[in-house]
């Protein structure tokens, strides 16, 4: 293979990189959704595109893709917002805010090569435009900046969290993909995979705010525990879009999850606790491999028939009122207003 000068600004070839019509380089998601912390989420994204300096120019290049895609920035907000209700949002909340959300797209940016993705926020994923190689090391690059920043807080037990989430995230990914195609998944072992890859995120999201904010151990061990809860229904309306949401809206592929052979809430519903009926009739549908459009609005119709999508949804809603309810203690203020619209959004979000 021929030597290529990267540091002179000779890239890996990649392909076209947009394919959709969201406005590039703005966050309208984020502020449209967090008029509370508008200005201080666009400092977050000044803070974020400053973050990433490397001597190899197809680190920025492949970054800034990522961020540009926009995105709802829910990490940085729990953060905020918790540091802010527990009564402090100073420079460590900043520090806390961005260094979640490197964490969160360098994810995004392994789960995609992990799922050969092909686009994400109505773009084509890093992975598509650069390759598979240069996806992970970038990600790797990203993942590594979120410690340094982290660790400018002074407190170890911030790094030390930050390293467990991550730990816990792989654990999730892999569990996920090791079960790929299993019909030997339960609910407990989906409710372990979406805590462990997206929920265990959120949870620290909002603990680190807490702590950065002056929280009370009890007040940490709410809000955490408020941004598991709210992680999970993320996740389970995540699970549902990709059964039932617009492409277009949505920025990607439906139906990934059936592809990948991922059981997810509403098809474990209709297995462990379906008639006899609606399990006979899914069971040679999501086994078959190679499944076509028509395949997957089947699988769809059958589950809403089934109430199972109804079940998942119902599900994510007590989630939410749940979280909700763990800031009962906490003042009526205006942080708090926003992190229980927050709860509210998440399992009403269309995209
Ligand atoms: C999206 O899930 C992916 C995640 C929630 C987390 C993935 C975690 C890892 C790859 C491990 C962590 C790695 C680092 C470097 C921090 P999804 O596939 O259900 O959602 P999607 O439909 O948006 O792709
Ligand atoms: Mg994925």
């Amino acid at each position: 293979m021929a030597i290529v000068d990267v540091r002179a600004g000779n890239s890996p070839p990649r392909a076209q990189a947009v394919i959709g019509a969201r406005p590039q380089g703005t966050n309208g998601d984020a502020e449209a959704l967090f008029p509370q912390i508008h200005a201080d989420l666009r400092q977050v994204e000044t803070r974020l595109r400053q973050a990433v300096h490397a001597n190899v120019p197809v680190v920025p290049e492949v970054f800034l893709h990522t961020v540009h895609a926009g995105g709802k920035r829910v990490r940085p907000a729990l953060a905020l917002l918790a540091a802010q209700l527990c009564g402090r949002c100073d420079e460590a909340a900043f520090d806390v805010a961005v260094a979640v959300e490197l964490i969160h797209l360098a994810s995004l940016i392994h789960d995609d090569v992990v799922d050969d993705s092909v686009r994400r926020r109505a773009r084509l994923t890093a992975n598509r435009v650069w390759g598979n190689k240069t996806a992970v090391l970038v990600a790797d690059f990203v993942h590594s900046l979120a410690y340094p920043i982290l660790s400018r807080c002074g407190d170890v037990a911030l790094v030390r969290r930050l390293s467990e989430t991550v730990v816990q995230m792989v654990e999730g990914e892999l569990a996920q993909m090791f079960n790929e195609g299993s019909l030997e998944v339960t609910e407990p072992h989906y409710f372990q995979m979406i805590g462990d890859k997206t929920a265990s995120l959120m949870a620290l999201a909002c603990e680190l705010g807490a702590m950065v904010g002056g929280g009370s151990s009890a007040q940490i061990a709410a809000l955490r525990d408020y941004g598991f809860k709210v992680g999970l229904a993320f996740q389970i309306a995540d699970d549902l879009l990709d059964l039932t949401g617009d492409e277009e809206r949505i920025g990607k592929p439906v139906g990934n999850d059936l592809r990948c052979g991922r059981l997810t809430l509403p098809l474990l519903h209709v297995l462990h606790n379906g008639n006899a009926a609606a399990k006979e009739e899914l069971l040679p549908l999501i086994c078959r491999g190679d499944l076509e459009v028509a395949d997957i609005q089947r699988i769809r119709a059958l589950l809403d028939r089934a109430g199972a999508l109804q079940h998942a949804a119902e599900y994510a809603r007590g989630l939410s009122s749940a979280a909700a309810e763990l800031l009962a203690d906490f003042p009526d203020n205006e942080a708090r207003q926003a992190l229980e619209a927050l709860a509210a959004y998440i399992v009403l979000r269309t995209t």
